[in-house]
């Protein structure tokens, strides 16, 4: 029997659960959210807030039991925990738990990309101070050591420019395992995001453009261009059907020029399309949404020829200071704590084109006190 949707359960508390809940809620489903404090930015916007460990069986299928269908905004979940509980409380988790412990680690990852052809950068596995020795031998221009599992928001990510960043990788990352990859100077970096029903029907947002500062984005502004992006496409569509993926997935792309290749990819929804909570008629939050809750899902359409958005960064720890700028939108997370280089909000701007709307969500950037 198939009952239509009405309660959907996100796994996590952060400003991702926090837009989807928001999101839900439009659309006129009972959203629910599973995090640890009742201070939690997405615990702030719903009224069944379940205060529990997303990590926990107990907490997980007491919470699951509460609703329809479940989906998380961390892809970092322990996989088999989560199988086991929905299996339990016989409910689906989407996208499937068993795809998210295949793209959490860094290696299963590449190994599932160089299944499908993708074309992502060379790489191998390292556990062990020589064998990173040896692929940064081979690799005059650096490399970059990426945790296997846990990295986000350039935490996890080494970049190796001397023998000695070795060592120091090493030390600092407290890890063993790692995935090495050679260091490619890009021209630029642009990021995809699809969404797929449960019908198998996928929608594509725009490609854009992102700028990570200190591996942490900065800005996306779109949409743009790039001459190899449809042949692409049609690999990554074939890839989400290949894999019955259900909901958002953002895909990372470098630009080296002649080529475009996979950085990484997101199984959720994604920093570099927030731009579309305001610039299309669609946003990622309730495709996502409405994807999990098997609904269909309308073409997004643009609201204008251009978009850009800028992330609000913590400069300090203390408390920021909000202004409301004319001419754009702020989504603020309402996080009780401010740090450096944490995501605190984010400004969109609609503009004639994409380099217009960039200037002005930085000159509105400008304007805050973080
Ligand atoms: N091989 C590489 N060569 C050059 N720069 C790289 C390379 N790999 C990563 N970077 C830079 O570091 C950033 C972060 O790397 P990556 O996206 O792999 O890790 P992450 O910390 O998991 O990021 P995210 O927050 O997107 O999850 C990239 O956006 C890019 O700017
Ligand atoms: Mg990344």
């Amino acid at each position: 029997v198939n009952h239509p949707v009405r309660k959907i359960g996100v796994l996590g508390g952060g400003q991702l659960a926090r837009m989807l809940a928001i999101k839900g809620h439009e659309l006129g489903f009972e959203m629910h959210v599973l995090s640890r404090e009742a201070s939690d930015p997405a615990a702030q916007v719903v009224r069944m807030h379940h205060v529990g460990n997303p990590d926990n069986p107990s907490d997980l299928i007491a919470f699951l039991n509460r609703v329809d269908v479940a989906t998380f905004e961390s892809e970092f979940l322990d996989s088999q925990r989560l199988i086991k509980a929905a299996d339990s409380a016989q409910k689906t988790v989407f996208p499937l738990p068993g795809l998210m412990g295949e793209l959490q680690d860094r290696l299963s990852q590449k190994q599932l990309l160089g299944k499908y052809r993708l074309p992502t950068l060379p790489f191998t596995a390292v556990s062990s101070l020589p064998e990173a020795s040896a692929f940064w031998r081979e690799h005059q221009g650096g490399i970059v050591l990426k945790k296997r599992r846990f990295g986000y928001d350039g935490y996890g990510t080494y970049h190796v420019r001397k023998e000695s960043d070795l060592q120091a990788a090493f030390a600092k990352s407290g890890a063993e395992f790692f995935i090495a990859e050679p260091r490619v100077t890009f021209k630029r970096e642009l990021a995809v995001t699809l969404v797929r029903e449960k019908s198998g029907a996928i929608i594509t947002f725009p490609l854009v453009e992102t700028r990570q500062v200190n591996s942490r984005c900065f800005w996306v502004k779109g949409p743009v261009r790039h001459r190899k992006f449809s042949q692409i496409l049609l690999q990554l569509k074939r890839f989400v059907r290949g894999i019955d993926y259900v909901g958002a997935i953002a895909f990372e792309l470098f630009d080296l020029g002649n080529n475009l290749v996979i950085n990484e990819i997101a199984p959720r929804v994604h920093n570099s399309a927030h731009y579309s909570l305001d610039a299309l008629s669609l946003d990622q939050f309730s495709a996502h949404i409405l994807a999990v809750a098997g609904r269909p899902l309308p073409k997004p359409q643009a609201w204008s020829k251009g978009f850009a958005m800028v992330n609000l960064l913590g400069k300090s720890s203390n408390a920021p200071r909000l202004v409301t700028p004319e001419g754009v939108c702020l989504h603020w997370y309402g996080k009780n704590e401010n740090r450096p280089g944490r995501k605190m909000g984010h400004l969109n701007a609609l503009a004639e084109s994409a380099e217009v709307a960039l200037q002005r969500a930085l000159k509105a950037e400008k304007k805050f006190t973080l």
